[in-house]
């Protein structure tokens, strides 16, 4: 199956090709969680700026904790959606109170802190500990759809649970990070949305079912509220 090849050309591809990212420097489980956080609704190109500004105000999940409402709102000013700041301080207090100060090396435990989810969750195991699970957002379930040929709507929820079912068993031990962050690479700079991606150039050309039939323009398929 061709889920089960990617590794092997899309880890590669990652080391090779990886965008020089603030985030990518120091992958602590604290610095991956308010990056996706913040990537989840806004471009790398902004994130950049308001993800090192955070950092140097509140260095730690002790001074987001403690940090004034009025401080968390200016910080996040532009970011929009601010319910996203505010579930960060509500899990930085569930992280002192509960983990000892210390996010949980554990898939399930990191979906009960506020504002993770799945992705997320995903995210800071297999980047900041290592460990094998999958990571799926938007970007992810349009490459994957495309590779698969897959028909489930990519903006159904079932859809992306079914995806991370798939891909659990193909997140590689030993490089879970570099496979996922390949993943989310491939769709921000090759796998482009819209009739665009840059399918000459891509490492997984070979696997990809989409196309190699010739059939890219039909993939992702979508819901009737999303065209
Ligand atoms: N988009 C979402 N997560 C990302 C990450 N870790 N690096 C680059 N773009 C992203
Ligand atoms: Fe996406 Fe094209 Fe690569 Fe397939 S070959 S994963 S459509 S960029």
């Amino acid at each position: 199956q061709a889920l089960y090849e990617m590794p092997g050309k899309l880890i590669p591809w990652y080391r090779k090709n990886k965008r020089d990212l603030p985030w990518r420097k120091d992958p602590t489980p604290y610095h991956i969680w308010i990056s996706e956080i913040m990537l989840q609704q806004t471009r790398v190109e902004v994130v950049k700026a308001y993800y090192k500004r955070f950092l140097e105000k509140l260095p730690t999940i002790e001074s987001l904790a403690e940090a004034k409402e009025e401080e968390l709102l200016k910080l996040w000013e532009g970011l929009g959606y601010y319910s996203r700041v505010r579930n960060m301080q509500k899990a930085s207090l569930q992280i002192l109170r509960e983990y000892q100060g210390e996010f949980p090396h554990d898939y399930k435990e990191l979906q009960k802190l506020k504002g993770v989810g799945s992705y997320t969750a995903g995210a800071i195991a297999s980047l900041a500990f290592h460990l094998p699970y999958p990571a799926v957002d938007g970007n992810v379930l349009r490459v994957l759809s495309r590779v698969l040929m897959l028909e489930d709507e990519i903006n159904m929820p079932a859809t992306k649970k079914k995806m991370e079912e798939l891909l659990k068993p193909v997140v590689p031990q030993n490089a879970a990070s570099d496979f996922n962050q390949g993943l989310i690479e491939l769709g921000a700079i090759v796998c482009l949305p819209n009739g665009e991606p840059k399918c000459q150039e891509c490492p997984l050309n070979t696997l990809c079912k989409a196309y190699i039939r010739d059939e890219i323009s039909s993939y992702p398929k979508k819901g009737k509220k999303e065209k």
